[in-house]
């Protein structure tokens, strides 16, 4: 033990408590990111470190600005990735928090608890079709594990087909699915056998399933790919994919962690079609950017695997009290505030106005794509996107690139921005874009 361990933990409490200034914090943040989390984080956060600025340490935020440790503020389009649906820190989100907080947190384990079975009828409620058995976890990686050890369950079978450049988690069930060569290389071949099919391209999803000697247990997809650039796929993809599935007797699962909860313009990505998955996975806004949260919602048919024996896939704290109070909140406040609606519009908005950045300036900014508020701007290089990126920070704007890969730089913003800091976050893009493409 470190010989002023207490000491060390008496400020990092202080600091919890709000007891020390915040200002003090950023170089004492950056050295403890260096020794203890991973140095690496310090040079991956490209462009704050192009801003010339590697210790903005986030402290605060609500809606959609954040507030760093030395109180400047940002206009958050990045959404933490999908999880601010509904900003941060909605009020009645964490009024639902407070209130479950201050009756029980988590659970005994023994005696039913109530806001499961609550949050999993809220989840029924607003899913297509007949499903309507929820199960609990607490990311999205973890709902794509539940989601393919029910497919495997129910179908005996032990394959999966998945789509070039998808991003289902990093777990290793869920990182058999993975894309990204980058991500699954070190781990191979310890993972899921899986084969891939270009995204948005039924013929070849056919083909597979057609030449297929055993047939997979399912078909995994995320509706609109989010990590790799709001791919959208063509308008008859999916119903097609759900035809060939049941036709060749796979499971189709729709992998909805980052499009669930309205963030594409509607409920569920597959809403736009209007199909009908055997399994659909959520994660990120659905703990309504307040806890952490994963499920899947399936139907009663595919379900009876699991009813003799519940233990067979279970967890400590999926669906716990916290969680479940959170996901209750975040599904209402959804449904009441049109928050899928205010996606669509707002989305058409940015997309047309940063269409018309590239015609602008087609050398930098090539195109525009994806649904609702799950866009992505498309950059000629990555040192255009990073530049971009880091003009956009120090303009007191927040957006990402995706996992290592500055080409594609994504706007995910709280789906209840309010209109004017939209305005005003379109405009110190164009400013950007100006300013990069004048270099
Ligand atoms: C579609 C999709 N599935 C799964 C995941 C993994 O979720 P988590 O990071 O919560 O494990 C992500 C994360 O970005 C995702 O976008």
């Amino acid at each position: 033990m470190h010989p002023d361990a207490l000491g060390q933990t008496k400020d990092a409490l202080a600091t919890v408590l709000g007891e020390r200034p915040p200002p003090d914090l950023a170089s004492h943040v950056v050295a403890a990111f260096a020794q203890h989390v991973n140095p690496g984080f310090l040079e991956a956060r490209k462009s704050v470190t192009e801003a010339g600025d590697e210790a903005a340490v986030e402290w605060e935020g609500q809606g959609s600005l954040v507030r760093d440790a030395s109180g400047r503020e940002f206009i958050d389009l990045l959404g933490g990735y999908g999880i601010y649906n509904l900003g941060i820190r909605h009020p009645d989100v964490i009024a639902a928090v407070e209130a479950q907080l201050h009756r029980s947190p988590l659970h005994t384990q023994e005696l039913l608890d109530p806001l499961r079975a609550l949050f999993a009828e809220s989840l029924a409620a607003i899913t297509p079709g007949d499903l309507s058995r929820a199960f609990f976890c607490n990311s999205g990686t973890e709902a794509v594990e539940a989601a393919m050890k029910l497919a495997m369950w129910v179908t005996g079978r032990h394959t999966f087909v998945a789509a070039d450049n998808a991003f289902h988690g990093k777990t290793l069930g869920a990182l058999s699915l993975m894309g990204k060569e980058r991500f699954r290389a070190p781990f191979e071949p310890a993972l899921i056998s899986t084969t891939r099919v270009p995204f948005g391209d039924a013929a070849a999803l056919a083909d597979v399933l057609e030449r297929a000697e055993v047939q997979p247990a399912a078909v995994v997809l995320e509706p609109i790919q989010g990590e790799a650039g709001a791919v959208v796929p063509p308008d008859d993809y999916l119903a097609e994919v759900r035809r060939l599935c049941t036709a060749y007797g796979v499971l189709f699962i729709a992998d909805e962690v980052q499009t669930c909860l309205g963030r594409t313009g509607a409920l569920f990505g597959v809403d736009h079609w209007g199909v009908v998955p055997d399994i659909i996975t959520m994660g990120k806004s659905i703990g309504g950017g307040v806890i952490a949260v994963g499920a899947i919602v399936s139907t009663p048919e595919l379900w009876k695997v699991w009813e003799p024996d519940p233990f067979i896939h279970s967890n400590t704290f999926g669906g716990n009290p916290l969680a479940c109070a959170a996901g209750i909140a975040a599904v209402h406040v959804t449904l009441r505030d049109h928050l899928s609606e205010q996606a669509l519009k707002k989305g058409q908005r940015v997309l047309d106005e940063v269409r018309a950045l590239s015609e602008r300036h087609p050398d930098v900014l090539h195109d525009v794509s994806g649904r609702g508020l799950l866009l992505a701007m498309h950059f000629a290089s990555n040192e255009v996107g990073y530049a971009v990126a880091a003009g956009l920070f120090r303009r007191g704007v927040l957006v990402a690139g995706t996992t290592g890969n500055a080409r594609a730089v994504r706007i995910e913003p709280a789906l209840n921005i309010a209109d004017d800091l939209l305005d005003e976050a379109l405009g110190r893009l164009a400013e950007t874009i100006d300013e990069v493409a004048g270099r």
